[in-house]
C-alpha cells in the first residue's frame, strides 16, 4: 500500500513531467507547518534552476495540472513557490479504512528479500555483560525484528568473544589458584572431569585479577600469551578447561538475554571458526593477500586516499596466536559456507569502527565474503552524568544485571507513586513492573540516534510523562482498556467516517507508519520507530481528550472513533514490538 505522500508525489510528479521537468521534483511530504497545510512539495524551487524560470511561475503551471484532481481539497502556492497541499476528508477516509483493513497496517514488504545476518550482543566469555553489550543487544534485536517484519530472511548471531588472550589469561590464573588440576598436566589427554573447577563468580573474580597482572608484569603477559597460543593450537587440557569456561558463561549469558527479552538464532563465538583458520590462512598466503612482517602474518589493507593510513590487519601473531580480526574474517567465511548471506550487519560499538574497516577490506581481498555486503552499525556509549561511560557508584563496570535490577526498583516506585496497578495481584504486578522497567531502558536507548552518546538518567527514563517507554506503555494500556470497556458495552468498531477537525491529526499520523518504518530500515535507525510511536501516542491522546467514544450518542460516529482507537493501538503495538517492548494487558 502506498502512503498518501507517495500517492500525491506521483500526481505532482506527473504534473512536473507534463511541464517537461524531472518527475522526482514532485516529491510530496508531510508539511513542516501543519497549521498551514497537510502536505508540501518544494520541487518548484529546484525546477527554477533547471528551467531558468521563477519558482512561482513553475508552481503555478504545476498547479494547473492538479486542478480537477478530486483528491485535493486545497492547493496553494506559498512564499516564493512552495506548494501547500490538502486532501479531502473523503480521500483521507478511504485511505485510512484501507489501512485498517490491511493486516500489515499499510506497510509493504521488501521487493528483494535478502538473507541478512545480524551480529549483535557480542558478550565475552568469563566477563559479566556490561552496558556496552546492552546497547549492542537491544539495537541489534530491534533491527532484527524490523528486517524480519519487512520480509528479509534474518539470522541473529550472538558472536561471543571466547577465543582471545583473555582465555589464556584465565587459564594461567586458574593454574595459579589450583595448580594441581589435571587440565594443566601436559602429559594428560583426558578424560577430564564433568564438573567445572570454577564457577561463574570465580571467572568474573579471576579475570580482572589476571588482566591487571598482565598489565603489570611482562612475564605474566608472556605466560598468558603462550597459554592462548597453546589453547588455539589444541592442547587437550586447555581445550577442556576452556569448554568449562564457555559452558558456564553461556548459561549466564542466556539468563541475562532472556531477562532482556533478546533472542538469537545462533549461539556461535570466535572459537567456533577455529578450524577454518589454518586452511584460510594458507590460501591467503598462497594468493599473496597475507604476508609475513616481523614474524607475524599480516594483511595490508591501506588504500589510496586513506587519511590516516589504515594499519594492516594482523592475522597471526609471531607466536602463532590468532587475533580478533582473524576470527572475524574466518567468521565471514563460515557464514558464507553455512548461510551465504547478502548482507552482514555488525551492531558493535562505534569505537571499533577502524577494526571493522580493516576486517572488511581484508575479507574482500581474501575473497571470503561471497555476495555479502558488510556493514558496521556503530553506536555511541551510554554515559554517566560525568559524561564518561556509565559506571557503578564505586567506579567499577556497571553490570547489565545490576542495571536491570535498578530499573525494576525504580519502576516499582513509580508505579506506586502514580497509583497504578493498585488492584492487581502480586504476580501480575511483578510482571508489569518488569515490563515498565524494560520499556524504560529500551526506549531510552533506542530513541537516541544510535551514533550519539546519551546520559543514563533512570529517573527521567522511568517517568510516565514525556518521551519515555513507560508513557507509551501507559498510552497503549489505556487504549486496550477503552476497547475492553467498549466490548463489554457491546460497542464494536465500524467503518471510519470522514474525520472532523478533532480526528484529522490522528488520521494523518496513521498514514505515516510506512514512512517511519522505511526510514528506520534504510538508515538502520530504530530511533525513527521511537519517534513514530511517541508522536502517534500524542496524537491519540489529543483525539481521546476531545472526542467522546463510550458516551457518544451517534452510533456510526462512535463505531468510527472506536475503529480509529483500535487502529492506533494496532500500530502502536506493532512499533513497540519492533522495538522489543512488551505491553501489559492492564496496569
Ligand atoms: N566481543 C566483542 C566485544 O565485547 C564484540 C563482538 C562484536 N562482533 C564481532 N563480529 N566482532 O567488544
Amino acid at each position: 500500500m502506498s502512503t498518501i505522500s507517495e500517492i500525491l508525489s506521483s500526481a505532482v510528479g506527473s504534473a512536473f513531467k507534463a511541464e517537461g521537468l524531472p518527475e522526482d521534483l514532485g516529491l510530496v511530504r508531510t508539511s513542516d507547518r501543519p497549521d498551514l497545510a497537510q502536505f508540501q512539495c518544494n520541487g518548484a524551487m529546484q525546477a527554477a534552476k533547471i528551467a531558468k524560470k521563477a519558482p512561482r511561475q513553475i508552481a503555478e503551471s504545476v498547479l494547473g495540472h492538479l486542478e480537477g484532481d478530486t483528491r485535493f481539497s486545497r492547493v496553494e502556492i506559498a512564499g516564493p513557490g512552495f506548494l501547500n497541499l490538502n486532501v479531502t476528508d473523503e480521500f483521507l477516509t478511504s485511505h485510512v479504512n484501507a489501512i485498517a483493513a490491511d493486516e500489515r497496517l499499510g506497510c509493504p514488504t521488501v521487493e528483494n528479500v535478502r538473507k541478512v545476518v545480524l551480529d549483535y550482543g557480542g558478550p565475552n566469555v568469563a566477563k559479566a555483560m556490561h552496558v556496552g553489550h546492552l546497547r549492542a543487544s537491544i539495537i541489534g534485536d530491534s533491527l532484527r525484528r524490523l528486517f524480519a517484519f519487512l520480509g528479509d530472511d534474518t539470522v541473529g548471531d550472538v558472536h561471543m568473544g571466547d577465543w582471545g588472550l583473555p582465555m589464556g589469561m584465565l587459564i594461567t590464573e586458574v593454574k595459579r589458584e589450583q595448580p594441581g588440576l589435571i587440565y594443566f598436566d601436559a602429559e594428560q589427554t583426558g578424560p577430564y572431569p564433568v564438573e567445572s573447577p570454577v564457577t561463574i563468580d570465580d571467572l568474573q573474580r579471576l579475570y580482572p585479577v589476571a588482566a591487571n597482572r598482565c598489565k603489570e608484569s611482562p612475564e605474566d603477559l608472556d605466560e598468558a600469551r603462550l597459554a592462548t597460543a597453546e589453547l588455539q593450537a589444541g592442547r587437550p587440557g586447555y581445550r577442556a578447561l576452556w569448554q568449562q569456561f564457555f559452558d558456564i558463561s553461556v548459561s549466564e549469558m542466556k539468563a541475562d538475554f532472556s531477562n532482556l527479552g533478546v533472542e538469537f538464532d545462533l549461539w556461535l563465538g570466535e572459537a567456533a571458526v577455529n578450524d577454518l583458520i589454518a586452511p584460510m590462512v594458507d590460501e591467503m598466503k598462497a594468493s599473496g593477500v597475507a604476508e609475513m612482517s616481523q614474524g607475524a602474518l599480516i594483511v595490508p589493507v591501506s588504500e589510496e586516499g586513506d587519511n590516516p593510513e589504515l594499519p594492516p590487519l594482523m592475522m597471526l601473531k609471531s607466536d602463532g596466536a590468532v587475533t580478533y580480526g582473524t576470527t572475524d574474517i574466518a567468521t565471514i567465511e563460515h557464514r558464507r559456507q553455512n548461510i551465504d548471506p547478502d548482507l552482514i550487519l555488525y551492531v558493535v560499538d562505534q569505537r571499533q569502527h577502524l577494526h571493522f574497516e580493516q576486517v572488511f577490506r581484508a575479507a574482500n581481498r581474501a575473497g571470503v565474503t561471497g555476495k555479502a555486503e558488510l556493514e558496521h552499525i556503530g553506536f555511541g556509549t551510554m554515559n554517566g552524568a560525568d559524561g564518561k561511560p556509565f559506571k557503578t557508584r564505586a567506579g567499577g563496570v556497571m553490570k547489565l544485571r545490576d542495571l536491570i535490577t535498578m530499573a525494576i526498583e525504580a519502576a516499582d516506585e513509580r508505579i506506586e507513586e502514580f497509583g497504578l496497578a493498585e488492584e492487581i495481584g502480586t504476580e501480575e504486578r511483578a510482571g508489569i513492573v518488569r515490563m515498565v522497567a524494560l520499556a524504560a531502558i529500551r526506549f531510552a536507548d533506542l530513541s537516541n540516534h544510535r551514533q550519539s552518546n546519551y546520559i543514563f538518567d533512570l529517573d527521567r527514563f522511568i517517568r510516565f510523562e514525556g518521551k519515555t517507554g513507560p508513557y507509551l506503555l501507559y498510552a497503549a494500556v489505556r487504549v486496550k482498556s477503552l476497547l475492553r470497556r467498549a466490548g463489554d458495552a457491546g460497542i464494536v468498531p465500524g467503518e471510519i467516517l470522514p474525520p472532523g477537525d478533532l480526528e484529522r491529526g490522528l488520521v494523518l499520523m496513521l498514514d505515516r507508519l510506512p514512512e517511519f518504518i522505511q526510514a528506520a530500515y534504510e538508515r538502520r535507525a530504530p530511533n525513527e520507530l521511537c519517534e513514530f510511536a511517541h508522536t502517534l501516542a500524542q496524537e491519540f491522546s489529543t483525539f481521546y481528550q476531545n472526542c467522546h467514544i463510550l458516551s457518544e450518542e451517534n452510533k456510526a460516529l462512535q463505531a468510527s472513533r472506536l475503529a480509529l482507537a483500535q487502529l492506533a493501538l494496532r500500530q502502536l503495538l506493532l512499533v513497540l514490538s519492533l522495538l522489543g517492548i512488551q505491553v501489559p494487558e492492564r496496569m
